[in-house]
């Protein structure tokens, strides 16, 4: 449904999109991750043919964005970053007007129309100035907009920036509806909400693609960023016998009574648990807890868009 190729595009003589090629079939639901500045709204605009790419090429739905950007534009929907609504147009108004502008036929407008208000949920609003709405219910016409001419895809520019937690909820459940029958391409920095959305994650960063994989992939190859736990009662000596444990970078201790609580901070990938267990019982120390914390998406986050030394 998307397929870009080798592209890259200049701001002057700033690189923000670097030689990247990436592909999302069609009926996937796709996280496009990165900090901000990364370079994810500036793909996003040559996607939807808002800018031209510098090099390399994009394709929607087997149309080149620059070359056939008429054809393109018909299969996708665009929510930008900064929705640019009409506040002084009524929003059923609005979205009839966007409709004829989408190309979608005359007889069908009021149809079309009346399908989105109600599936973005605003049939209520439709005769409200687009001024007078809440930052949540303005989201809801953008997407209606997106939506309007029907399209196979959904380019989603950070669709919940700004909102509250009860309208992020609305709209990650409506994106989560529309993602049914669609392939959806949606920016995002909330973590959260690419592991329950999203079939596939792409993580961008300086311009660079730094991994594309499943989230529970990711999860799966970073395990054991982060530190192990170990509560047991040992002792002098022991945090130095548990330093010398393979793949353990550094342990702090802290006396809670007869105990002594342990926290080692893991090499990537480590996996001690056993090793530990093992000299515990050589040396005859209790133990109450032994805990390896699993990496969160945060973590492999963080450790893909760290920059670099
Ligand atoms: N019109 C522009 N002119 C110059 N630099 C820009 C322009 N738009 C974006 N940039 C720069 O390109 C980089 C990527 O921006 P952007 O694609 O908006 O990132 P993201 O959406 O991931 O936050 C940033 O460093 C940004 O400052
Ligand atoms: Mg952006």
């Amino acid at each position: 449904m998307i397929s870009v190729k080798t592209l890259t595009k200049k701001y002057g003589s700033f690189t923000a999109v670097n030689d990247i090629s990436f592909e999302v079939e069609k009926g996937e639901i796709v996280g496009f991750l990165g900090p901000n500045g990364a370079g994810k709204s500036t793909t996003m605009k040559i996607l939807t043919s808002f800018l031209p790419p510098t090099s390399g090429s994009a394709n929607v739905a087997g149309f080149d964005v620059f070359r056939q950007s008429i054809e393109a534009r018909k299969r996708l929907g665009y929510l930008p970053e900064n929705t640019p609504l009409y506040t002084d147009m009524k929003v059923g108004e609005y979205l009839r007007f966007r409709a004829k502008l989408k190309g979608v036929p005359g007889s069908k407008v009021r149809e079309r129309v009346g399908d989105v208000l109600e599936l973005c949920q605003i049939k209520d609003r439709e005769k409200q100035l687009i001024g007078a709405l809440s930052k949540g219910y303005r989201q809801r016409v953008g997407l209606a907009d997106a939506l309007v001419h029907d399209p196979d895809l959904l380019i989603l520019d950070e669709p919940t920036i700004g909102l509250d937690p009860n309208q992020i909820r609305t709209v990650r459940e409506l994106i989560r509806n529309l993602a049914q029958k669609r392939t959806v391409l949606i920016s995002t920095h909330i973590l959260p909400e690419v592991e329950i959305m999203c079939s596939r994650v792409i993580v961008i960063h300086q311009g660079k693609i730094r991994a594309t994989d499943t989230a529970e992939n990711l999860l799966k190859n970073h395990r054991s960023i982060g530190e192990l736990r170990f509560e047991a009662k040992a002792g002098d000596g022991a945090a130095g016998a548990l330093s010398r444990v393979a793949g353990v970078k550094d342990v702090s201790a802290e006396a809670d009574g007869e105990w002594t609580n342990f926290t080692l901070r893991l090499d990537a990938n480590a996996q001690p648990g056993a090793e530990i267990m093992k000299l515990a019982a050589e040396r005859n120390w209790p133990v109450r807890e032994l805990h390896q914390k699993r990496a969160t998406l945060e973590d492999v986050f963080a450790e893909l868009t760290m920059n670099e030394a």
